[in-house]
């Protein structure tokens, strides 16, 4: 009996910089969605054949290995560090050694609803070189584009030019490759998949998989708290006896609550104490006390305090970073 696994990359470089300040002190992949880092809750998101998640890193790796040493989080985590930043392309390519197979590559920046076996299935049944996720938006240009016909991508544009797009399915940022697109990148160069290997691929090999349901790119301020209301689902904490919880909510269980209002979409992360506060489509993160203020569409945190009438110039509305 012969026992096959296989590997998943997840790149996770990149400064974050649209979520600073929150990423001087956290690498956007260990910043909590619902309370658990991302990178961890995409490691647990995948499927059983998945026994080894590989962890493109280069900003931020110090804290990741400090973060998944000795914790058992059901998978292998291998780190691969880059001296510099490689690229999507050159980051992949640098886990080269750690493959044996068909591996899944993720954009550790992606939240979406994709059905990684379905798509697994899809791609061995019309042997593909690469079978790239892909989802349909209203502006396309931000992202990278497809041409798909008879379920094959036959082009590739990444960032197009506004109007020059050729359809309105995007590159979702979830792949299955075969090990031979990952020898088309040289190794050791700074590399971009996405401009300088998948538009060569296109027409040959490459299928989409277009799927329905939620696709965030968490990079944004409103977008990362999108993408914590999506994670956060419908199962909320129940009850906490200092508040009152309205809708969807999410209360760490070390979280000190008096005569609160939570919710709904409010996720109140661990340490933090609060007094005589309404917290709506927010999260909170670790070790923030805070006192009488109404806090919506806010990220706050870690480690500050808010109080009174203070909030309005600590706070700003639409999903504002506060510290
Ligand atoms: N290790 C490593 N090294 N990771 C990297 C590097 C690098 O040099 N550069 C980028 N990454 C990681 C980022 O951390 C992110 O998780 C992922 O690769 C994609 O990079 P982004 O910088 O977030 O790219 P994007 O959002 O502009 O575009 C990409 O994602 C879109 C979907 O969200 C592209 O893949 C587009 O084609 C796609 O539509
Ligand atoms: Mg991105």
């Amino acid at each position: 009996l012969q026992c096959i696994y296989m590997e998943a990359i997840i790149l996770v470089g990149g400064l974050g910089t649209r979520l600073r300040p929150l990423t001087h002190t956290i690498p956007k992949p260990l910043l909590p969605l619902a309370n658990v880092p991302m990178v961890e809750r995409m490691v647990k998101n995948l499927p059983e054949i998945f026994d080894t998640a590989i962890l493109a890193v280069n900003y931020g790796l110090n804290e990741m290995e400090t973060y998944f040493d000795g914790r058992d989080i059901g998978k292998r985590i291998v780190i691969v560090p880059e001296d510099e930043p490689l690229g999507t392309g050159g980051a992949m390519r640098n886990c080269f050694d750690y493959i044996t197979g068909t591996t899944a590559v993720f954009n550790g920046d992606v939240v979406s609803s994709i059905n990684l076996e379905k798509m697994l299935k899809q791609h061995v049944k019309t042997g593909a070189k690469g079978t790239l996720a892909l989802w349909e938006v209203d502006d396309p240009s931000r992202f990278g584009v497809v041409e798909l016909k008879n379920g094959q991508i036959t082009q590739f544009q990444e960032k197009p030019e506004k109007g020059t797009e050729l359809s309105n399915l995007i590159n979702a940022g979830t792949y299955l490759l075969e090990p031979e697109i990952l020898e088309m990148i040289p190794s050791g160069k700074k590399i971009s998949i996405e401009r300088e290997i998948y538009p060569k691929v296109a027409g040959n090999g490459l299928y989409g998989f277009p799927f329905e349901g939620y696709f965030i790119d968490s990079g944004t301020p409103e977008s990362y708290l999108e993408a914590n209301f999506k994670s956060l689902g419908k199962n909320g904490t129940a009850a906490h006896k200092g508040a009152s919880i309205r809708g969807n909510a999410l209360i760490h269980e070390s979280a000190k609550l008096k005569d609160c209002i939570i919710g709904s979409d409010a996720i109140i992360g661990p340490g933090v104490e609060m007094e005589k506060c309404v917290i709506r489509k927010s999260v909170i993160l670790s070790n923030v006390s805070g006192y009488g203020s109404v806090v919506e569409e806010c990220i706050i945190g870690p480690d500050v305090s808010f109080e009174n009438d203070l909030t309005r110039s600590l706070i700003s509305p639409k999903g504002a970073i506060s510290f």
